[in-house]
């Protein structure tokens, strides 16, 4: 029997990079790049995958700033950022009365994380923004090419509610790209042809650069052969664009963020932290091979 690459010298070479991220950085984006993690289905790993794959980059070198979106803040608890009501957020940036930078925060998962935080206060913006001037672009106005250059980030991500109201639609008109979280459970396609034509009409009427470069498949239970015909429908159906990577459900990843934390920080070792590294470097790969200017055009 000859002694080759086996899968524990695999996952003890992921755990010596999860251990040393240094020196294992991860390329910088040809140009930086805006996604947004949509899906209108609730509790599919949006915020678990914002989050994660966020810090994940950053923990290898790259500088990312992380918008919350959604008013529940779980994006904003999980990084360990203020959102408490009053707390400078997103939703005075959307209403124009400060900037993005004003409501930056720094996460206690690494210097190099950014967030901004959201307040139940926008709960409320779905409605407020009906009635304002270019009510589908205040997150891209708010998110100009100054502001990103001034914050020197490489990468933004930004985690939606789980609908397809005007707050979703303000990040699909800010991003260039849309990350779709897929949970590997029963109905899990259910509702994404809704998502598909509302990414198509935002694409033709405001935000010509708009695409889903990525799909992830989420919460991957191995027992269930349920679980297996989801991935093989979704890979089918999507190609190239699902990473090979697949997020196992773990029960690490769901109680990282009771403590305030990243899977990342809350246990680097589990099977959670390292696949989600395993997905950004995915992310990041593809991003460091994209050529050209790729902007939302803001
Ligand atoms: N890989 C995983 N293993 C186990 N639990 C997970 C995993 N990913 C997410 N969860 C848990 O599933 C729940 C939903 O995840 P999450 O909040 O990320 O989804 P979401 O799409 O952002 O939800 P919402 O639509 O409410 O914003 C959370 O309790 C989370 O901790
Ligand atoms: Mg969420």
């Amino acid at each position: 029997m000859s002694i080759g690459w086996t899968p524990i010298a695999e996952e003890a070479e992921r755990a010596a990079r999860l251990r040393h991220p240094d020196r294992h950085s991860m390329p910088k984006p040809a140009h930086r790049r805006i996604l947004t993690v949509a899906n209108q289905k609730g509790g599919v790993g949006k915020t678990t995958s914002t989050v994660n794959i966020a810090a994940a980059l950053a923990m290898h070198g790259l500088r990312v700033l992380v918008v919350d979106l959604d008013p529940q803040g779980n994006a904003s608890t999980a990084l360990g950022v203020e959102h408490r009501a009053g707390t400078p957020s997103i939703y005075e940036a959307l209403l124009g009365e400060i900037g993005i930078v004003e409501a930056t925060a720094v996460s206690t998962a690494s210097d190099n994380l950014l967030c901004v935080p959201a307040t139940i206060d926008l709960a409320g913006a779905e409605i407020e923004l009906v009635s304002m001037v270019a009510r589908e672009s205040r997150l891209r106005q708010a998110l100009s090419d100054e502001v990103l250059d001034e914050l020197a980030v490489d990468y933004v991500l930004i985690d939606c509610p789980p609908s397809l109201g005007l707050l979703t639609v303000n990040a699909l008109v800010a991003a260039a790209e849309v990350l779709i979280p897929i949970q590997c459970e029963y109905y899990a396609l259910e509702g994404l042809g809704q998502l598909l034509s509302n990414i198509d009409l935002v694409r033709s009427h405001l935000n010509t650069a708009l695409h889903v470069s990525t799909i992830l498949l989420t919460m991957y239970d191995g027992r269930t052969k349920l679980a297996d015909q989801v991935t093989s429908e979704v890979r089918q159906h999507f190609g190239g664009t699902v990473l090979r990577t697949v997020i196992p459900r773990s029960v690490k990843v769901s109680e990282a963020p009771g403590y305030s934390q990243t899977v990342l920080a809350y246990d680097p070792g589990s099977r959670g932290a390292m696949s989600y590294v395993d997905a950004a470097r995915e992310i990041a790969q593809y991003g460091s091979r994209m050529g050209g200017p790729e902007t939302n055009g803001a």
